[in-house]
């Protein structure tokens, strides 16, 4: 991403006030903050991209297929791109925003790397998965309706070849034995943390609320129970996390 990061202008899509917040899309006006929005809001990001490519060196095999679902500016797909080894490999990077493919398309044409990526403004639902020894879903399955996301998972499982990784990052939701609104509750102390990452970023308070309205009903987090049990009733033979900060996780699991 590092020759492309000077296009990407700074994220002040929510500091001015609005008198309504509208439904948060990966639009052009997203898609041109992006690379700086994500690092700003996502604690953990720029940690979890290096070992994306990192564990898909790890799992990719010879003459398969790697795929980066909802690659919005193909981060994860140039971590692969600069890491696996496997030969004869290739990766098929999707998303449904045409601003982020047509973004992401200019990413890869500017990177000097050889390793075949096509990439493909498609629905992640939609896609035909087959032949993968690596499936990257990083922060892409809480804006899939929450009772779509099993048959996605199991779609992806279905296209993998016995040994893959699948790596899922997620937003996390917290249940724990206080209620959700109790200020000593999980969810609401890892919340108040993101909310203190996102300032200590250069994010007003103004703006974490409008962002946060906006990404209401648009964003649907879960708990890691739910995740790790859904795998697992996908298929995976083994689901578990690899990383967390506060409210982020990425999970590691294997067909
Ligand atoms: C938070 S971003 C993902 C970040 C990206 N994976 C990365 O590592 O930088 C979510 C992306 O998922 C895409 N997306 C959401 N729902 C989708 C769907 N049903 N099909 C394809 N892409 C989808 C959005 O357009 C957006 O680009």
């Amino acid at each position: 991403m590092k020759k492309s990061e000077s296009r990407y202008k700074k994220d002040q899509l929510f500091s001015a006030p609005k008198e309504s917040v509208d439904a948060f899309r990966f639009d052009e006006t997203v898609t041109e903050v992006f690379h700086d929005m994500i690092q700003r809001s996502v604690p953990g990001y720029a940690t979890i991209l290096p070992f994306i490519g990192l564990i898909a060196t790890e799992y990719a095999q010879d003459n398969t297929t790697l795929y980066d679902l909802g690659c919005s500016l193909g981060a994860a797909t140039l971590s692969m791109r600069h890491q696996v080894t496997a030969k004869a490999c290739n990766i098929v990077a999707v998303d449904n925003s045409e601003a982020m493919v047509s973004r992401c398309i200019e990413n890869m044409s500017k990177d000097d790397t050889s390793f075949p990526v096509s990439v493909h403004c498609k629905d992640i639902q939609q896609t035909h998965i087959n032949n993968a020894s690596v499936v990257v879903v990083n922060l892409v399955l809480q804006f899939i309706a929450v009772n779509e996301r099993a048959t996605l998972l199991k779609k992806i499982y279905d296209g993998m070849n016995p040994g893959g990784v699948l790596i899922l990052s997620e937003k996390l939701h917290f249940d724990d034995d206080h209620h959700q609104n109790d200020e000593n509750s999980e969810n609401q102390i890892q919340t108040h943390l993101h909310h203190a990452f996102k300032r200590a970023q250069g994010y007003s308070n103004l703006e974490i609320s409008q962002k946060r309205s906006a990404l209401e009903n648009v964003l649907i987090p879960e708990s890691l129970d739910v995740h790790l049990s859904r795998l697992k009733k996908a298929g995976f033979s083994q689901a578990f996390v690899w990383f967390q900060c506060f409210n982020f996780s990425s999970i590691i699991a294997i067909k």
